[in-house]
């Protein structure tokens, strides 16, 4: 990627005829039928990473529940994450409850609308600045995201890799040359739009396209060729071992502690992580001083990243009554949903509950 930097010839030009598109073309989407900065900053903080229509119905359960600042700021971290099972990325849902916390604290139960301040909350990057700033407060603000970096890429045929250095960069110039004081948050999410349905990574559907004469990649034929992705992370193999404790006819669940790298504040049946599974079921026989069967009962993956989750579980006794600290809790099978749980977990969680009958002896 070379560092000059690239003049667009006729912002007003791109600015016009994309705006046009999107009043046309624009999905209606919940979040686009509020003002109000709570909601946006919500649905922007769900939006990451995640598709439009994973999110709807999460976002309507969640206003629903948890319906402004305060509410949220009040409520028990784990109804929280409840409300955000299976959106995966849990610290975002950890995150907007902490920022919560601090509008309510530090900025009088208002969302701050400057750069300098909104960035002080958690979880709040550049890009979510750029997205609240201009869709809830009309800032020209600019935002960059992979939608935003594959459309660029092939308007302005930028090769090389756009995710980070110089060519991140470049995206980010030219989404400021672009931001238009009249309508930013429009814009916004007019590029995020063209990237989300038309201008998508397999079948740009150029044709259709409001962009086409603006578009250096389509007009030399090389719009499949962009963007230039990086290598991806090889996936690397997750062995984990879970076990089924059971007493009385109640299940042992425990809390991921603050502690842990990844899922803190989820629940499970309790697990560890090893080169193998017999090294993972090796941990937590030792941890929790309980023996396990080692033929499995259930068996499930899960992939998160370049992460290859193969998880099993394992049923474990032990002849004297467990020690245990308060992340863990003796629940019975029909209370097991009310505790959130990520999706390795809740697969086998379904599991459970698809065969309790036989497989819990009280
Ligand atoms: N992705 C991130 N923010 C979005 C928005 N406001 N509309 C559609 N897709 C988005």
């Amino acid at each position: 990627m070379s560092k000059t930097k690239n003049v667009i010839p006729d912002p007003i030009l791109f600015q016009k005829t994309l705006l046009k598109w999107y009043d046309k073309a624009k999905r209606d989407l919940p979040w686009r039928r509020t003002s109000d900065p709570y909601s946006i900053f919500v649905s922007e903080m769900m939006l990451q990473q995640t598709q439009v229509k994973t999110v709807i119905p999460y976002y309507g359960r969640f206003l629903k529940e948890l319906p402004n600042w305060k509410t949220l700021a009040k409520a028990k971290e784990e109804k929280v994450l409840k409300l955000w099972e299976g959106l995966g990325y849990y610290r975002r849902a950890r995150n907007l409850q902490a920022a919560a916390r601090m509008v309510v604290q530090d900025f009088n139960d208002r969302l701050p609308d400057t750069l300098d301040e909104i960035q002080k909350l958690p979880g709040v990057g550049p890009y979510s600045a750029g997205a609240i700033l201009s869709i809830a407060f009309q800032k020209p603000h600019p935002l960059v995201d992979g939608n935003v970096i594959r459309v660029f890429s092939r308007i302005f045929l930028l090769r090389g890799n756009l995710k980070s250095g110089n060519g991140h960069q470049k995206v980010w110039d030219l989404a400021q040359q672009l931001i238009p004081q009249d309508r930013p948050g429009d814009f916004n999410q007019a590029l995020m739009e063209l990237g989300a349905t038309l201008c998508l990574s397999d079948n740009p559907q150029c044709l259709l396209c409001p962009m086409l004469n603006l578009c250096e990649a389509s007009q030399r034929g090389l719009q499949n060729e962009l963007p230039e992705m990086p290598k991806a992370a090889e996936t690397v193999e997750v062995p984990m071992a879970a076990l089924l404790i059971e007493n009385k006819g109640k299940i042992l669940l425990k809390k991921r502690s603050q502690d842990e790298k990844w899922l803190k504040g989820m629940w499970e049946f309790p697990s560890a992580e090893g080169k193998t599974h017999e090294e993972a079921l090796g941990k937590l026989e030792k941890h929790l001083k309980v023996t396990a069967h080692r033929k499995e009962l259930h068996a499930v993956r899960h992939q998160i990243t370049h992460h290859k989750i193969n998880l099993r579980l394992f049923r474990a006794a032990s002849t004297k009554p467990l020690k245990l600290s308060k992340d863990f809790q003796w629940v019975p099978p029909k209370k097991l949903t009310k505790f959130p749980f990520a999706s390795a977990q809740d697969k086998l969680r379904k599991w459970v509950l698809s065969t309790s009958d036989r497989l819990l002896k009280n």
